[in-house]
């Protein structure tokens, strides 16, 4: 596919964790600022590590980096390199993911990481012509009062949080665990969505959709391995958060060219692409449409198909993900036009 529609179409971007969007020139930069000591000797020696057997031997790696953020200027900085590139990938709204505990767990406050990020996403619009909202995900390998208690310090910024998530190791981590967190959450008028299905079995969506009556399951691929799950999945309108560059590289999927995008599609799954950790797993949100179009030789068609899905599945008030959807039907027309 080379007529440059994977990033010339109007798209939203519904699964990024903003700390998977911290390029190593700028894991050194404030490395450097901070005073941080990194186990690497150069830009190139870190990128070179990033070679990944499975999703564990990746969050290794993802949670090293991020340990040089520590004020609200330097999650600040981040987010402004994402909307930055997201713009050139045909980005028109994004919803990020953050991980609190993972800062928390280094002495770097909520508030810290809240008041640095929201910074920029408030104005997200105004200055990169691409609106935005937060995601602040539970790390499941992390226990349950630490969830809730994370949540009670999102309490006095729940206008700033539009949803809650679940992410970090998922074998041995099934969402049941975390029913009464997502309970509250919901109480809280906050949205709900999980990562499920990635490595976990497709009984992880299952609980993800009955017990944390989640919105969009996140990756959710392993979910063609049970018919009933593709049936539920697809009367109810349920979205998968695809990621296709990430599953390669977490050796979910063998190869782009063996990835099961198309089978989802074929089934009547509302399946949108999306970047994950793009920083770690060589592209953007363009970039994986690219990349799809590419190895499963899908039509320009499919991809305006795709980024449908992504303003269908978004979070977006009625009126706005309308506008969208008619934007992105001019784009597709002057395309093929
Ligand atoms: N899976 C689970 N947790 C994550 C991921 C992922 O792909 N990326 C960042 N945290
Ligand atoms: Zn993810």
């Amino acid at each position: 596919m080379s007529d440059g529609s994977a990033y010339a179409l109007p798209k939203a971007e519904l699964h990024v964790h903003i700390e998977g969007t911290f390029e190593p020139e700028l894991i050194f930069a404030l490395a450097e600022r901070n005073r941080v000591a990194l186990p690497y000797q150069s830009v190139d020696a870190l990128r070179a590590a990033y070679q990944f057997t499975d999703l564990q031997s990746f969050l290794n790696l993802y949670y090293a980096g991020m340990a040089v953020l520590r004020t609200p200027e330097d999650f600040a900085e981040l987010a402004d390199a994402y909307f930055r590139r997201a713009g050139a990938q045909g980005v028109v709204h994004a919803e990020i993911f953050f991980d609190p505990q993972a800062h928390a767990a280094r002495g770097v406050a909520f508030e810290t990481v809240i008041e640095g990020l929201w910074s920029v996403v408030r104005a997200s619009e105004a200055r990169y012509g691409i609106s935005s909202r937060l995601i602040m995900c539970f790390l499941r390998d992390r226990s349950v009062a630490e969830a809730m208690a994370t949540l009670e310090d999102a309490l006095p910024y729940g206008d700033r949080i539009v949803a809650v998530g679940l992410d970090s190791t998922e074998s041995g981590y099934p969402p049941s665990l975390f029913r009464d967190v997502f309970d509250r959450a919901r109480a809280q008028g906050w949205k709900t969505v999980a990562h499920a299905g990635e490595e976990g079995p497709p009984s992880y969506v299952w609980e993800a959709l009955d017990l944390l009556r989640v919105s969009r399951i996140d990756h959710g691929v392993r979910s063609l391995e049970d018919p009933r799950l593709v049936e539920r999945l697809r009367d109810e309108r349920i979205p998968l958060t695809v990621c296709p560059l990430s599953n390669v590289k977490l050796r979910v999927v063998r190869t782009l060219a063996d990835h099961p995008l198309p089978a989802m599609l074929e089934r009547g799954l509302l399946a949108t692409v999306n970047s994950d950790d793009p920083a770690y797993f060589g592209g953007y949100a363009g970039d994986n449409y690219a990349a799809v179009a590419d190895a499963l030789g899908l039509r320009t068609s499919t991809l305006v198909e795709l980024a449908d899905n992504s303003f269908e599945a978004s979070f977006l008030e009625p009126a706005a993900r309308a506008a969208y959807r008619v934007r992105l039907e001019s784009a597709a027309a002057a395309l093929s036009g």
